[in-house]
């Protein structure tokens, strides 16, 4: 055990260090792909080696090919930060090394968890009724709400598979995030089971579109089964009408799952619960605190009103995990596939605790200043365009400079990004909308402050000079 103290002494200084400096790192790896694999020899160890070593080549052999999330300009995808409360809250439950299959292997990773998520239901401002658990991403979580549904709609399917039987439908936006698709195949739906219903102007799913997609799938014999709504869409961070959307998945008996994966924490904030206008109406929700809840990677909930069709769907119990502590204990495992869960809640009850509701609330509120402190400079500027207004804390944008054909400009994006991730200083991702190549600058890191965020665009637009001069 003294071994073990002084190396974890060691690692702990080489985090609080790493936290402290990683502002002067490269944000993006500066490698290339294979470097790594490269460096590392082709063969196990026959023998053990001296931990001081693998301290050693974990700093200089993998370190250097880190992308680094935790930097406060990284911009790219989703932003999120790997918080104080929360790196401690994952080491002790390392250390505890629990597996909450069931609730007598772990009642109180069992127990904390329904706690926790009771207590972040509340600060979002979802009624009672909703129960959450905590799956590793919100792919998962979605396949799971999409199987309580399928569920619903096709109870056979769980013992008869779903050869033989209608063609079930999901009906989402096509601004909705490709793990919902990915759940559909999943699902045996195949990618036709996927209905996608276009956006209005402003990328939210247009309900009158919906209406007309289930009544042409009821007319030629399809089975709708669910209809996913997003607050918060990854390339837009557009914001479907829910209470709109709810009215029409109830007047045909659908389940409706809330894809808040990326915009859910926002729910905190008073002032923009009237996004979130009807999501409690909602059969299932996700909510990502591995992303914009300073929670360290992997934490998603699913919160569901109907927590016995996840049950129904996915209870199978062998007499090898038979127990028999009464209704107060819940099973974890009966909620989704994996058997063995690790103690997730820990870190999120250290963070909701550390920070409380007021602090999370003042912390994402400043990530929405900044970012639409972003959107209003891209506004100022004659040659750059926003795409979407600014809901949350990623504006996204292009330049668009009006003498350039939309390819071209296309190609200017592409180019401008490339150079701006290659400097090292910041990163940026980008996607498509309404087919044009977009820029996208995410603030989710706690560390990022308005300076962080002012040079990330001053490098876009120096960029964008530099790509306009070849
Ligand atoms: C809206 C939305 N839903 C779902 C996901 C998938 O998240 P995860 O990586 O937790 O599966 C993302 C990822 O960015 C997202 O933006």
């Amino acid at each position: 055990m003294e071994d073990f103290r002084a190396h974890a002494e060691d690692v702990v200084e080489w985090i609080a260090t790493y936290l402290e400096e990683v502002g002067q790192l490269p944000v993006l790896a500066q490698i290339e792909p294979g470097d790594v694999r490269a460096s590392l020899p082709l063969e196990p160890p026959e023998e053990g080696e001296g931990f001081e070593t693998l301290l050693r080549d974990f700093r200089d052999l993998i370190v250097p090919g880190i992308t680094h999330w935790n930097h406060p300009s990284f911009f790219a995808y989703f932003a999120n930060t790997g918080s104080g409360p929360g790196i401690l809250g994952e080491m002790l439950a390392s250390a505890l090394n629990v597996n909450a299959m069931v609730w007598r292997s772990c009642p109180a990773a069992t127990e904390l968890e329904e706690h926790t998520l009771d207590w972040l239901r509340q600060a979002l401002g979802l009624p009672e009724g909703f129960h959450g658990t905590i799956n590793d991403t919100a792919s998962s979580s979605s396949l799971y709400a999409l199987a309580a549904a399928r569920e619903q709609g096709l109870p056979q399917a769980r013992m008869e598979g779903l050869a033989g039987g209608p063609s079930g439908v999901i009906y989402t936006s096509v601004e909705a995030h490709s793990s919902i698709e990915k759940a559909v195949i999943t699902l045996g739906f195949g990618t036709h089971g996927v209905h996608k219903v276009e956006v209005d102007e402003l990328f939210r799913l247009d309900p009158g579109a919906l209406r007309s997609a289930i009544e042409s799938d009821l007319a030629t014999g399809r089975k709708p089964l669910a209809v996913v709504a997003t607050l918060g869409t990854t390339s837009s961070g557009s914001v479907d009408p829910v209470a709109e959307i709810a009215e029409v998945a109830e007047a045909f008996g659908l389940w409706l799952h809330v894809d808040a994966a990326y915009g859910g924490p926002a729910a905190i904030l008073p002032e923009l619960r009237e996004h979130f206008l009807g999501w409690e109406r909602a059969d299932s929700i996700v909510v990502n605190p591995h992303k914009w809840l300073f929670t360290p990677m992997d934490c998603s909930i699913l919160y569901c009103r109907r927590p016995e069709m996840l049950r129904q769907a996915f209870s199978l119990i062998p007499e090898y995990l038979h127990t028999d502590d009464g209704e107060g204990a819940t099973n974890l495992m009966d909620y989704g596939i994996s058997l063995g869960r690790r103690f997730r809640a820990l870190k999120l009850w250290f963070v909701i605790r550390y920070f409380g509701v007021l602090g999370m609330a003042e912390r994402i509120r400043e990530h929405i200043r900044l970012g639409r402190l972003v959107g209003g400079w891209v506004e100022e500027h004659t040659d750059w365009e926003l795409m979407a207004p600014v809901i949350f804390s990623t504006p996204v944008f292009r330049y668009a400079p009006s003498a350039r054909s939309p390819e071209e400009q296309d190609e200017l994006n592409q180019n401008i990004l490339d150079r701006a991730n290659a400097s090292g200083e910041a990163f940026f991702s980008s996607t498509r909308l309404n087919g044009r190549l977009t820029l996208r600058l995410s603030v989710g890191n706690l560390r990022t402050t308005e300076d962080h965020v002012r040079r990330g665009w001053e490098l876009l637009t120096r960029s964008a000079e530099a790509a306009s001069r070849v």
